[in-house]
């Protein structure tokens, strides 16, 4: 099958790779990059466990390609701790016990991430509608949005 060279930015590191053009952003971080922070729950663009930022704005990482990514910045939950010091939303979802089996949770805290910097955090209500396209099948949207809505202040 057809190959590609792609250089990007993961996480602040410089990364270039042979992809066959097929391959998702989502396979590329977990299989090439061993980065399994962000999860494939049903790799169709319906659930949003897959999220990251790609050059600030959200993805769903399974339905980019690889390949399209030559020169961009990725950011993953693996990405976001500075160092010992989790980003305040990552806290926040502790603060909150806004999860329960955790798979939704990086994707979620990924896409809380952008729905912050995009500034659609005025009350709970947009934020749930910003934030609907990450599913969490325990149910946890009330302290998922509390701790959303906490660290957006
Ligand atoms: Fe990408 Fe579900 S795994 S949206």
């Amino acid at each position: 099958p057809p190959e590609s060279h792609v250089s990007l930015t993961v996480n602040g590191t410089r990364r270039t790779v042979t992809v066959d053009n097929r391959t998702s952003l989502l396979d590329l971080l977990r299989e090439q990059f061993g980065l399994t922070g962000s999860k494939k729950g049903c790799n169709a663009g319906a659930c949003g466990a897959c999220t990251v930022l790609v050059d600030g704005r959200r993805v769903n990482s399974c339905l980019t390609l690889a390949v399209r990514l030559e020169g961009a910045e990725v950011t993953t939950i693996e990405g976001l701790a500075e160092g010992d010091e989790l980003h305040p939303l990552q806290q926040a979802f502790i603060e909150e016990d806004a999860f329960q089996c955790g798979y939704c949770t990086p994707g979620q805290i990924m896409s809380g991430v952008g729905c912050i910097k995009e500034g659609h955090t005025g009350s709970p209500e947009e934020i749930r509608e910003w934030m609907s396209g990450n599913i969490c099948r325990c149910g946890c949207y009330v302290k998922i949005v509390r701790a959303v809505k906490q660290t957006a202040g």
